[in-house]
């Protein structure tokens, strides 16, 4: 059983979307066990995306993930990290699978939606930022033996 961290990005929330991203990894399966909404400061945004530190889009990614409300999440599965990723689709939203979220819903790369952690060190990693021990819920769902 895996653990992946997502986040609702604030054009996901500015266009009515919560729900749509919310349902579509309900839908697959996985199961929510934390959920905030909130506003990053440039400190939590520098902190979350500190891998790209330097690179060219990296101050219109700051500005951008800053620019509105989030929502964060924390999401379980088996092979979570992955299989989100599969369903939020590529980073760009014009090489996202169609059915995808992404390819659904965006058009940008500036612009995708959702974020999802790339690694199981990532996950752990970002979880961690959002998320105290106290604020993840585990739990058994009377459908996990169908999944
Ligand atoms: P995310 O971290 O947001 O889930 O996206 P990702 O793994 O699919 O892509 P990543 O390489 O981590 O890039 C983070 C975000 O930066 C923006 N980006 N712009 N203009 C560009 O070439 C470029 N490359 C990346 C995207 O908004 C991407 O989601
Ligand atoms: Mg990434």
């Amino acid at each position: 059983m895996e653990r992946t961290f997502v986040m609702i990005k604030p054009d996901g929330v500015q266009r009515g979307l919560i729900a749509n991203v919310i349902g579509a990894i309900e839908e697959k399966g996985y199961k929510l066990v934390g959920l905030k909404l909130l506003q990053l400061t440039s400190d939590k945004a520098a902190e979350h995306y500190i891998e790209h530190k330097g690179k060219p889009f990296y101050d219109s990614l700051l500005a951008y993930i800053t620019s509105g409300p989030v929502v964060a999440m924390a999401w379980e599965g088996p092979d979570a990290v992955k299989g989100i990723r599969t369903l939020m689709g590529a980073t760009n939203p014009l090489e996202a699978a169609p059915g995808s979220i992404r390819g659904r819903y965006a058009l940008s790369i500036g612009k995708n939606i959702v974020h999802g952690s790339d690694s199981v060190q990532s996950a752990e990693r970002e979880i961690g930022l959002y998320f105290s021990p106290k604020e993840l819920v585990g739990y058994d769902r009377g459908t996990d033996k169908w999944l």
